[in-house]
């Protein structure tokens, strides 16, 4: 251990997650056609892919990686957002490592094109366009991921209220990758309801592909488990089979929870332990639909048939704009997870499925 190093009785695992690096890897030996979005209910680890992702490729010497998350940046003015998409190259650079490929301008200009861009003498869109046909020209990839692009929803081009940044980037994505095929644009976020609003938009759909990223199979959860010194380095406990079962049958493949069940046990049995955070999921419930009675009737649905769609919620009195409204509510709240692609609503996760279950048991 290095001098200053902490020890922790747990690590942070990584499990798996080879099929979806081995499709982002797939996706970069294609043409670049269109933006791909990347979806999946909260903390299923999208965030996290893209990382490893980058860690993965930034070596690669025919690739330009670069990653832009927006939850880290503060973005809310269009001076923000320029100062995150370019970077003034200084003399003397040192070669890019991993956190300089993170969050400090995609593309490096020289102080007179950001001082003209500033000053609105140039157009941004065309600077980065031509810093992409510069990279393509020397054989190399530009591979652009933005996590959390929703931050960029408020924003509008040159504080003009007509002209909004997101659909100005939208379009400037599509003509590089669907017309000009320059560069892979990737885009994650957390929002359901903002990916929603993509896939509907028909002149985007024709130009996107979408792939989900869901929590761990029970076989990854099951791998995890039982081998928590490897994956977690916890010495202090293990867990049979039969444990493991329980901790999945709790919170499924739902990585973050299962870490959280994971720190609890170092101080208590593993019966008390689920038996109480399933309380805690009643309780969530409890306190969001308190006093709601649209609410409660919506849940009530979903505890019947955990998948819904849309149609479930028809025979409910509820008016179609204001129940639109409170699913849109329910999944901002991360109580339900809606699919874009499947226009689906279940509840986030296991752990949640529980909630609502003895929710309604009681
Ligand atoms: N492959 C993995 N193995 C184990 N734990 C993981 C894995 N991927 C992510 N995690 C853990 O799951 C949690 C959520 O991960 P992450 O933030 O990447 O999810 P996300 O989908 O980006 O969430 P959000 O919906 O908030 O954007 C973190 O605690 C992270 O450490
Ligand atoms: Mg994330």
């Amino acid at each position: 251990m290095k001098k200053h190093e902490m020890q922790y009785r747990k690590d942070v695992a990584f499990i798996n997650r080879e099929k979806d690096l081995a499709f982002l890897k797939g996706c970069l030996n294609e043409r670049p056609e269109s933006i791909l979005f990347i979806h999946g209910p909260k903390s299923s680890g999208k965030t996290t892919l893209l990382y490893k992702f980058l860690e993965q490729t930034q070596e690669h010497q025919k690739l330009a990686v670069k990653f832009l998350d927006l939850r880290e940046t503060f973005t809310n003015v269009y001076e923000d957002f320029l100062k995150s998409f370019f970077r003034v190259e200084t003399r003397g650079e040192k070669k890019e490592s991993l956190t300089s490929n993170i969050n400090i301008g995609f593309f490096k200009i020289d102080a007179s094109v950001e001082k003209k861009i500033l000053e609105k003498r140039a157009d941004p869109f065309k600077v980065m366009k031509a810093e992409l046909l510069d990279l393509t020209r020397d054989g190399i990839k530009p591979v652009l991921i933005i996590d959390e692009l929703q931050a960029l929803d408020k924003i509008y081009l040159n504080d003009d209220k007509e002209r909004q940044l997101i659909t100005a980037l939208f379009n400037f994505f599509v003509a590089m990758t669907k017309q000009a095929h320059l560069a892979h644009i990737i885009i994650a976020s957390s929002d359901g309801y903002f990916l929603n609003t993509v896939y509907n938009d028909s002149k985007l759909k024709k130009c996107s592909r979408f792939y989900k990223v869901d929590y761990l199979t029970k076989e990854d959860v099951m791998d995890w488990l039982l081998n928590l010194e490897k994956y977690s380095k916890i010495k202090d406990y293990t867990l049979t089979s039969g444990d493991a079962d329980k901790i999945w049958e709790t919170v499924g493949g739902s990585m973050w929870e299962i870490q959280e069940i994971l720190a609890r046990l170092f101080d208590h049995p593993l019966d008390e332990v689920l038996t109480a955070y399933k309380k805690e999921m009643r309780g969530i419930i409890a306190h969001y639909t308190e006093f709601d009675k649209n609410k409660l009737q919506v849940l009530e649905v979903v505890n019947k048939k955990e998948i819904v769609s849309g149609t479930d919620f028809e025979t409910l009195p509820i008016e179609g704009p204001e129940l639109k409204e409170l699913l849109r509510d329910m999944v901002k709240n991360n109580i339900l997870y809606f699919d874009p692609t499947l226009a689906l609503y279940y509840p986030q996760g296991k752990s949640y499925q529980w909630g609502i279950r003895l929710y309604f048991e009681q």
